[in-house]
């Protein structure tokens, strides 16, 4: 058997019109890579008539016979309950239902009869849906199943004699669509196939020597592939036959704006612009009703402001958009004055909360160290675009709403002041033609009276406004990074609210895409999105926390690319990976693994974390910093048995010349524990304070901790009665 084959052990597999043809081939090649299958068939004739239990009764045989597990059905595929049935009675579970029977009543459309037609829709279009929502349910709550559709080529291009068949094969095709995306948060995925192979169907249509040659075993490996739970496609439409697998999508031309503002809308119109219409030149290929529909929003704007009549992006922006002019040129000079306020709302717009003791800082003027987030320089700048200065250069008069926000670099230079009044300048660094779009990169500069406080660099997409014949790259681009090929150090996971977006919006940035759901609705969003900086900043964070302790004169610089939306409600699940002191990040929507935040990173000054503590060996050598690092160690092998056992908190201050040289903090009370280098995050149980030498012989068993204790060599604060537990950490350091 090859390492990697891929194997059904355990799954259960209903194959509907599994007596002979491809559904047979589906039922044996499932079989035999361990799966239990239900082998489905009616029994009748190819048109659909008659009855019989020997064709499914063969294929159970022949699995048998080879050492598989099957067992018959001898159902109608409109009886769907009955067919999940024998699975659940047989199996006790199903995983997997390949909707495959069908029969033809092939007649030229004027003689295709009433119950021509009924009969092929009950087979083919209904009864795929008798059987999968008879399964629907159960695939839900296991979190996984896979669906196949048979579709057909008749359904996708049309075939003379072939109208009942063909309306409901490509009916298939919709249903599987919609299956898709209804199933997909329970990986439960849902593809059609429009396969080509000699079997009695095609008999009657096909020589017999390209029924021989086109074996159905050459359509089951797809199906297999398409069923297994490491695939992850959904909602595609394969072509498939002699070993050939081919994928369908839609294509949709650039088409035309008929109508004129104030002016009706006419025939000829239509035919006038028709070799417009009908033009695949530049193409696009929607996947999403969302992508499909969110045109008609543009479309509506275009005629609105009057700017034209025109769809393809080449002639709109040779009249309007021409980068020469604008590239190099300053935006009017913009101010920002704020107190304490807005670097708070900032931070709850970010996720921060009083539920998180070392959140406290951002959220309270009156502490100690208030700190303003290093990612709140985004809206001290942003200011100095968003009023609507870029539609004022020469060069840019396009439709603001096509911009999409691409990417963002931030630098900060100085710690963001809590409160003060700024200034930025604004230049357009460079404008880019990536075809589908254009980029424009606007370098924003904040300063502090004379002091340049932060940088930023805006990238901003133009949806359509491609084509101007410009390069693709510029020198002046902040690059994108991609994160080490491993898994990632460490994963944060961080639930959003369902009004994170209505409070991140008080931050400045006041699209209404953002809390309008009609505005969402057109804009192609099934309810309003989260703004991009907003995940930002939440990112920012998780990396400022872990690997910075919170302490906001570490960050440096950040650099992240918009991917994919996030829904206000969502949780985002930060992945980050430490090399030096780069944090490259990567952020997720958990519950549907999109990741909305790629090819990013932070760079810190100077790093604080567990994963250090090698580092700091070398370049502080404090003894103790050896025992930390291998308590890190055997926390980490005991999983969270350590957590439950001793449930505290405790943190050192280990000494040196009588002063406090390391602090380290060993948490057993979170997650399955960790060792850290730095303060406790949250509330120590019990604080010890010792040098580093007394430290080693403690450990060593040189020392006893009761006589350090009484000598004053060992301080201890907080619960000394949970210091007992920390044998069950120490012990056995002798040996090291
Ligand atoms: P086939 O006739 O060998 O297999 C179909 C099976 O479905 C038969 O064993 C039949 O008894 C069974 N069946 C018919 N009505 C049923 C019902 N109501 N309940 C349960 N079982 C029933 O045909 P083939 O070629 O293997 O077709 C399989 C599927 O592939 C069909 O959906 C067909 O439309 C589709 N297809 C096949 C193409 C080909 O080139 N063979 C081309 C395009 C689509």
């Amino acid at each position: 058997m090859e390492v990697s084959q891929l194997r059904f052990d355990g799954r259960v597999v209903l194959v509907t019109g599994a007596g002979g043809g491809l559904g047979k081939a589906y039922a044996l090649a499932f079989a035999e890579r361990g799966a239990s299958v239900v082998v489905n068939d009616l029994g009748g004739d190819f048109k659909g008539e008659g009855k019989s239990s020997s064709a499914a009764d063969q294929v159970v045989e022949e699995i048998r016979a080879k050492g598989g597990k099957a067992v018959a059905n001898y159902d109608s595929v409109e009886d769907g309950e009955k067919l999940v049935q024998t699975a659940l009675d047989a199996f006790g579970r199903i995983d997997i239902v390949i909707n495959n029977a069908g029969i033809l009543r092939d007649r030229s459309f004027a003689r295709i009869s009433d119950a021509d037609w009924d009969i092929i829709h009950k087979v083919h279009l209904k009864g795929s849906f008798m059987v999968t929502r008879a399964a629907w349910n159960h695939m839900k709550n296991q979190k996984f199943g896979r669906i196949i559709m048979t579709s057909s080529a008749a359904g996708i291009y049309g075939n003379f004699g072939q109208a009942n068949y063909s309306a409901a094969k490509l009916g298939l095709v919709g249903l599987s669509n919609t299956l898709a995306l209804e199933g997909v948060k329970y990986n439960v995925h849902c593809n059609s196939i429009a396969p080509t192979a000699g079997s009695r169907l095609t008999q009657t249509v096909m020589p017999q020597d390209l029924v021989d040659a086109l074996k159905p075993e050459y359509v089951a490996p797809l199906v297999l592939w398409l069923c297994h739970e490491s695939c992850q496609e959904n909602g595609s439409l394969f072509e498939v036959g002699a070993g050939w697998i081919g994928k369908m999508r839609w294509e949709r031309s650039l088409g035309a704006i008929i109508r004129q503002k104030n002016r009706p809308m006419t025939p000829e119109a239509v035919r006038d612009e028709w070799n417009k219409i009908c033009d695949f030149d530049n193409a696009t290929k929607p996947r999403t009703i969302q992508e499909s529909t969110g045109l008609l929003y543009e479309v509506l704007s275009t005629i609105d402001s009057g700017k034209g009549i025109s769809m393809n992006p080449t002639s709109q922006t040779t009249s309007s958009f021409d980068p020469s002019q604008a590239v190099g040129k300053k935006l009017p000079g913009s101010q920002y004055s704020y107190n304490h306020m807005q670097p708070i709302l900032y931070a709850l717009g970010v996720g921060m909360s009083t539920k998180e003791p070392d959140h406290l800082k951002f959220l309270y003027e009156g502490s100690e160290d208030f700190s303003c987030l290093p990612t709140f320089g985004v809206i001290l700048s942003q200011a100095s675009f968003m009023a609507g200065g870029l539609s004022s250069l020469p060069g840019l008069n396009i439709d603001f709403t096509r911009l999409l926000h691409g990417e963002q670099y931030l630098e900060v230079y100085k710690p963001i002041p809590t409160s003060g009044e700024l200034t930025s300048e604004t230049t357009v660094a460079d404008i880019l033609d990536k075809g589908s779009g254009a980029v424009i990169l606007l370098d924003v500069h904040t300063y502090c009276g004379k002091d340049l406080i932060c940088y930023n660099q805006f990238s901003l997409f133009i949806v359509g406004a491609g084509g101007f014949g410009g390069k693709r790259s510029s020198p002046k681009a902040k690059e994108t990074a991609n994160p080490p090929n491993r898994p990632p150090d460490v994963v944060v996971n961080d639930a959003t609210t369902a009004d994170q977006a209505a409070l991140y919006r008080l931050s400045g940035d006041w699209n209404p895409l953002h809390i309008d759901p009609s505005f969402a609705a057109v804009g192609g969003f099934q309810r309003p999105i989260l703004h991009g900086l907003c995940t930002f900043g939440f990112s920012a964070r998780h990396a400022l926390k872990h690997f910075a302790n919170n302490d906001v004169t570490k960050f440096k610089a950040m650099k992240v690319r918009f991917a994919k939306p996030v829904l206000p409600g969502q949780t985002l699940q930060t992945e980050m990976w430490k090399e030096g002191n780069r944090i490259y990040l990567q952020t997720k929507v958990k519950e549907t693994g999109a990741i909305a935040i790629t090819g990013a990173y932070v760079d810190l000054t100077s790093t604080v974390s567990t994963l250090e503590s090698k580092e700091i060996v070398q370049a502080g050598g404090l003894q103790s910093d050896l025992v930390f690092d291998e308590i890190s160690r055997r926390i980490k092998d005991a999983g969270d048995q350590l957590v439950k056992k001793v449930n505290a908190i405790f943190q050192w201050d280990i000494t040196k010349d009588g002063k406090t040289v390391a602090e380290w903090t060993i948490d057993l009370k979170n997650g399955s524990g960790e060792v850290y280098r730095g303060k406790v995050r949250g509330r120590a149980d019990t604080t010890f304070t010792l040098s580093d030498q007394d430290f080693m012989e403690l450990v060593l068993g040189k020392l006893n901790p009761q006589k350090a204790f009484f000598a004053g060599k060992l301080k201890v604060k907080g619960n000394i009665m949970l210091s007992q537990k920390l044998e069950t950490i120490l012990k056995d350091y002798a040996k090291l």
